[in-house]
């Protein structure tokens, strides 16, 4: 039985009347850009974190773009955010003019370590991104603490842990701004590119506002640069559909996960993932570690039994040929670099059925027989 690493349709058909009457109510609404289903789609979405602000925009990517924009981020700062994470992040800082400075992970979560955030701030830093990589927050408190300390701002790039929690507080929500993104691959995927900006700082959502917009305002009087960075009311109305069924998602992912690690345990030489007790994990991936250069091989494995995975991530940010200019290729970043060699993720879609989460299993403990 084949099983990809994500099936759309498996969740989307689900819900195919829904999206057909959200499509037809955009269509008859005759407003493509903001207006009902844009400030509807925020206001549920931003109850359902428990934040005062939340701005659609036109990808993740540009949600972090946009904070990096609000918080005045320019040419000679520095930025510190993971080696081992998505492009985004670092790909942002340097849109801003400013230089990202890498930071190397922790072994257990994936995420950065908070020590090595301490050691690399300078009197150029001017903002700290940790990531909440694989739907687990990052260790937040002493990130938060140091931040704090040198008054430095911090934007979470939440784009894989909407609903992930930290000692009971909600990803994006710690910071100053807080980013999501709805790439259909994410938890609450959407029909194309969106992401969100939180924040529940009035001023930084207000400067936030007028930059998705080109800085306007009134409109064609421009305050400052901005863009255009908004998220189409068509994807507000679709995601509005699939919200109110989000934690039923993450619960069925939160089962999957317990499955995998009550079946794969105990098998040597293989690594799995964990999530901390403070932690509210929502398993936007299963990442398994493959340690004495077996990872290749298990891929292949598994590929050969049409068993979907994916190497999230095979080159951290430091080893990338855009970032030589950084000068960090060389660097030590151990856990990073081992990561990067040992990391697969295996398929933890929501609705995976038993035979398909028995198949994936089976495939792993034939490898290691
Ligand atoms: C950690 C991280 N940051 C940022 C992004 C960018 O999001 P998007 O693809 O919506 O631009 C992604 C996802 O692709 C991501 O995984």
């Amino acid at each position: 039985m084949a099983v990809p690493l994500l099936d759309l349709n498996a969740q989307n058909l689900a819900l195919e009347g829904e999206f057909k009457a959200a499509f037809e109510r955009v269509l008859r609404s005759g407003q493509f850009i903001m207006g009902p289903e844009s400030v509807a789609f925020e206001k549920e979405i931003a109850q359902f974190i428990g934040v005062k602000h939340a701005l659609g925009v036109s990808s993740g990517t540009d949600a972090i773009l946009l904070a990096l924009m609000a918080l005045g981020i320019k040419a000679g700062d520095e930025v510190i955010c993971p080696t081992f994470t998505f492009f985004a992040t670092a790909g942002c800082v340097a849109r801003t003019g400013a230089t990202p400075v890498f930071v190397d992970s922790l072994e257990d979560s994936f995420n950065v370590d908070p020590a090595d955030v301490a050691r690399k701030i300078t009197s150029k830093t001017k903002a700290i991104i940790p990531v909440h990589l694989f739907g687990q927050v990052a260790e937040m408190d002493p990130i938060l603490e140091v931040a704090k300390e040198k008054g430095i701002p911090v934007i979470e790039d939440a784009a894989q842990s909407l609903g992930a929690t930290y000692k009971g507080k909600q990803a994006g929500t710690m910071g100053d701004f807080g980013t999501f993104s709805f790439f259909p691959s994410k938890n609450l995927g959407g029909f194309g590119d969106s992401g969100l900006l939180i924040t529940n700082d009035d001023a930084l959502a207000e400067r936030a506002t007028l930059l998705r917009t080109h800085g306007s305002k009134p409109k064609y009087y421009h305050k400052f640069v901005g863009a255009n960075f908004r998220m189409d009311p068509l994807q507000c109305a679709m995601l509005r559909v699939k919200l109110p069924h989000y934690n039923s998602y993450t619960k069925r992912r939160q089962k999957n996960a317990a499955y995998y690690t009550e079946k794969l345990s105990g098998i040597k030489g293989l690594v799995l993932p964990k999530a901390a007790p403070d932690r509210g994990h929502i398993w936007n991936q299963y990442t398994l570690r493959l340690q004495n250069g077996k990872r290749d091989a298990l891929k292949d494995h598994l590929a050969a039994k049409k068993i979907g995975t994916e190497i999230y991530y095979p080159v951290p940010m430091h080893q990338q040929e855009c970032f030589e200019y950084v000068g960090a290729k060389n660097a030590p970043f151990p856990v990073a670099n081992q990561l990067a060699q040992e990391v697969l993720s295996i398929p933890i879609f929501p609705e995976l059925k038993r035979e398909q989460l028995d198949e994936v299993v089976a495939g792993i403990r034939e490898f290691f027989a």
